[in-house]
């Protein structure tokens, strides 16, 4: 037992955990706050949730802390697991459980719990750092309770398990994710054991709903160095088991002496560049999948060397595909990421040649109100390590950019929308929807982005009717 200064909680945190001292004195039974409340408490990271743990009924406790609040909160509670959870006015979450002989598994298969003690409870835990405890009961003050060395851990910011790694994995294989998760979020290193068992038992993550592991994948791509997370689920073979197109950009080939760059390090580096400018987890998705199609499009050229033509467009395509077996959400965050790996060549291509205005107006139009994330993501695609190399090209985009704000600022083309649409073209000519109608409005969007007629409907509608002669339309 390690003693804890009194000021180690705040008032109110020390006032609630009193308050369930008192509540599991009066139904004569022992709890203890564990895990990850006590753990980011020592770490001085915030915290939003505590679990308590008792010898006991945890649902009963519950519902005797419940009773000490005004007003009094909703219990919510599981039966058949034998949890329950409190919130409270201020948000904060309080889960009780009883203390049990088998592992704490997310989905147990078996929901009949086996109640246990306190010792029987903390060994079936995932980590060290993650059983340590603070006693609601006993002596006066607070002490931290730390069964397998979770204080010095924390200090040497080591992921380690309580047993052995195989058995602990076993139990539930989703914490060999989380292990990959803690290092990146925490910055922690694993120990070397605990890493050679999480790559032995990395085939057992097939049993785990994808949910759960997209759950602590989007925890990794969320932390300040998603590289880190990333790099341990790819030695470890974890990430090829649900995620197998990413691995597949690692690697160099070499033909004719000529090689391409590791594409698998190249998007974690991006990855970590937009991480280091964007919270946005769609953005850091946008910045995973840039190049996910370059092992599909992958050409060697004679006298060219490595090409990749199309990834973007095929890239995009890809996308449906990869959220929906990651039970990623198909919604506007799916499209936007999308958009953003079809869309991410195109201001490097607008730096490179004599660049019209109308090209401009075409990347302000498909871009809309994302331009300012794909140039982000532009930017941190940049990872040559000469810097000439990087200062050109972003200098280049510098130049790109107060090109677009000056179209921008003539043009105020950002979201824009031709002045005639589908449906005023089906009224003029009495067409069906169909094909013509696609193609004419088509050449009314191209004549006005190309600058060959003004952006007003009268314009527009004159141009639509001159067209719809040479189709015969009319
Ligand atoms: N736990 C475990 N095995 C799991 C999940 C959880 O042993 N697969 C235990 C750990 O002791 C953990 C506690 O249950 O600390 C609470 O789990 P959870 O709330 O999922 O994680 P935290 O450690 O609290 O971390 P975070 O809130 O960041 O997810």
């Amino acid at each position: 037992m390690q003693q804890l200064p009194d000021d180690f909680f705040t008032p109110e945190e020390a006032r609630l955990l009193s308050t369930i001292r008192q509540a599991a004195d009066a139904l004569g039974i022992r709890a203890r706050v564990v895990g990850g409340y006590v753990r980011d408490k020592l770490l001085g990271r915030p915290t939003k949730d505590a679990d308590i743990v008792c010898e006991g009924d945890g649902i009963l406790l519950a519902h005797e802390v419940a009773k000490a609040f005004q007003p009094r909160p909703n219990v919510a509670f599981f039966k058949a697991f034998g949890t329950a959870q409190i919130r409270l006015a201020s948000g904060f979450e309080v889960e009780f459980v009883g203390a049990r002989k088998e592992s704490y598994r997310g989905e147990s298969r078996k929901p009949d719990v086996e109640h246990g003690t306190f010792e029987e409870d903390e060994i079936r835990r995932d980590f060290t750092i993650n059983a340590l405890s603070v006693p609601l009961y006993g002596t006066d003050g607070w002490q931290v309770h730390d069964p397998f060395n979770g204080l010095e851990d924390l200090k040497q910011r080591i992921i380690r398990t309580p047993l052995d790694g195989d058995t602990t994995f076993s139990d539930d294989p989703l914490r060999a994710m989380r292990a990959a998760r803690f290092a990146s979020q925490l910055g922690f290193d694993i120990f070397p054991d605990t890493r050679a068992a999480m790559t032995r038992t990395a085939s057992r993550l097939s049993i785990v709903s994808q949910e759960r592991v997209t759950d602590e994948l989007n925890k990794i791509i969320l932390s300040p160095k998603p590289s880190v997370g990333f790099i341990h689920l790819f030695d470890t073979g974890l990430l090829q088991q649900f995620f197998p197109q990413l691995p597949t950009l690692a690697g160099v080939e070499m033909v004719e002496g000529k090689g391409h760059k590791d594409n698998f390090y190249h998007t974690l580096q991006v990855l970590d560049n937009v991480a280091a400018r964007s919270q946005d987890l769609w953005l850091r998705w946008a910045a995973i999948l840039h190049d996910i199609a370059k092992p599909a499009t992958k050409k060697f050229e004679a006298g060219k060397g490595w090409t990749f033509h199309g990834h973007d467009a095929v890239g995009e395509r890809m996308v449906p595909k990869i959220f929906k077996a990651l039970k990623l959400p198909l919604n506007e965050h799916m499209k936007y990421v999308a958009k953003l790996v079809g869309l991410h060549l195109r201001p490097i291509s607008l730096s490179k040649d004599a660049i019209t205005d109308s090209a401009m107006r075409r990347l302000l139009v498909d871009a809309g109100d994302d331009l300012e994330d794909l140039m982000m993501l532009c930017e941190s695609d940049i990872t040559s390590k000469n810097e000439v190399k990087v200062r050109r090209y972003l200098q280049n985009f510098a130049l790109v950019k107060e090109r677009l704000e000056a179209v921008e600022a003539t043009d105020a083309m950002r979201n824009w929308q031709p002045p005639v649409s589908g449906d005023d073209i089906m009224q003029l000519f009495g067409l069906p929807p169909g094909r013509e109608v696609g193609l004419l409005k088509q050449a009314v969007r191209d004549a006005i982005l190309d600058g060959v007629i003004p952006n007003t409907r009268d314009a527009a509608l004159d141009f639509v009717k001159t067209q719809a002669i040479a189709l015969k339309l009319r």
